[in-house]
């Protein structure tokens, strides 16, 4: 199965729900997760997270903690620097491809983030392609190897706007050609929105009819890249902006970290213009694209107007260090 979509669109959220309602039914899985984007599925049985700020398991130690049929696992290289994840990852794969030989689990390997590691010729050595079971990630299909687009079976695209990401979704689709032209198809899939996807017709069996679906919700919250966005910065020209009284303060955000150290050092009254528009939840759904995070500040920013909360501060700071994990930044390091 292959995930795509552009940046944010909802990949792996979607995902998220795929491998719950598959561990839900009792299958086991192995979630290779770039970013931690999965780690909230511990809360389900038999769901071990392995990695994060730990060291990552052995090879060895993951076939172990695999032979059993009711273990679900999430390796979590979201601290780890990207070469040590196109290592690890091109060190496991194959293991767990011969472990699925030999024992038939884990029944699915999930990929995110899978145009990172497998789009060089050598991918039949990383991926059984027959036994299949694979769930790749990306928003950047067109980048994967030709043999894995080939293999696909079922593809679910949140939205998708790249013009070349949807010519090279479109050519996957043979039968689609006699139903809607390329330019319709674009359209489609450009205008998806969040909770919402649409499976691409990529079997014979389909007969070349897109289905678009509206997804369930989640089980388990899904947490966006938690350490992410805390301190990596936006660009200049997303960065938030602190005005007051019609003019800007000198005050800027260009991460998580600095957005909520302003709002700790001044008082309220400093906000009272962003309270009224509504724009520290804009910002956080248009900037980072977190919409559940967006919708509780924006919670907090109609109380303000209606005045129904006291203190506004805690309000925002408490709904932003729920979602996202504030690990202090390893001295020296470069954010
Ligand atoms: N169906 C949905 N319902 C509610 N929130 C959603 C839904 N889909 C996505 N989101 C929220 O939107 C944000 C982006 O989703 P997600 O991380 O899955 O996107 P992505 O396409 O995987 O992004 P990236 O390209 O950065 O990996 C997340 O905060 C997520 O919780
Ligand atoms: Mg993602």
């Amino acid at each position: 199965m292959l995930v795509a979509g552009d940046p944010k669109s909802g990949k792996s959220w979607v995902t998220g729900l795929l491998c719950e309602q598959l561990i839900v039914y009792g299958y086991c899985l192995c979630i290779l997760d770039p970013e931690g984007d999965y780690t909230s599925l511990e809360a389900l049985p038999g769901v071990v997270v392995f990695g994060g700020a730990d060291p990552l398991p052995r090879t060895r130690d993951l076939l172990r903690a695999l032979r059993h049929a009711d273990v679900s696992i999430v390796i979590d290289l979201s601290h780890t620097p990207h070469e040590e994840k196109l290592e690890y990852l091109r060190s496991v794969l194959p293991a767990l491809a011969t472990l699925r030989r030999r024992t038939g689990l884990p029944h699915q390997i999930v990929v995110d983030e899978a145009h990172y590691f497998l789009h060089d010729p050598d991918v039949r050595e990383l991926l059984d392609l027959d036994l299949s079971g694979y769930t790749l990630v990306t928003y950047r299909a067109s980048k994967l190897h030709h043999d894995l687009l080939a293999a696909s079976q079922a593809v679910i695209v949140t939205r998708e706007s790249d013009p070349h990401e949807v010519g090279a979704l479109y050519a996957l689709c043979r039968s689609c050609e006699d139903h809607m032209t390329e330019q319709e198809w674009g359209l489609l899939l450009g205008n998806l929105v969040v909770g919402e996807a649409i499976a691409l017709p990529v079997t014979e069996e389909t007969e070349g009819v897109v289905r678009r679906i509206r997804l369930a919700p989640r089980l388990t919250p899904h947490v966006r890249h938690m350490a992410k966005y805390i301190d990596i910065p936006v660009s200049e020209g997303s960065a938030f902006v602190f005005w007051r009284d019609g003019a800007p303060t000198g005050r800027r955000a260009q991460t998580l970290r600095e957005f909520v150290a302003v709002v700790e050092q001044l008082p309220v009254a400093a906000f009272d213009g962003h309270l009224r528009r509504g724009d520290f939840s804009s910002w956080i759904a248009n900037v980072f694209g977190d919409y559940p995070l967006a919708n509780t500040v924006r919670g907090v920013e109609d109380d303000y107007r209606t005045g129904s909360i006291a203190d506004i501060a805690t309000g925002l700071l408490q709904a932003i260090r729920s979602r996202y994990e504030f690990i202090e930044p390893e001295a020296g390091s470069i954010v």
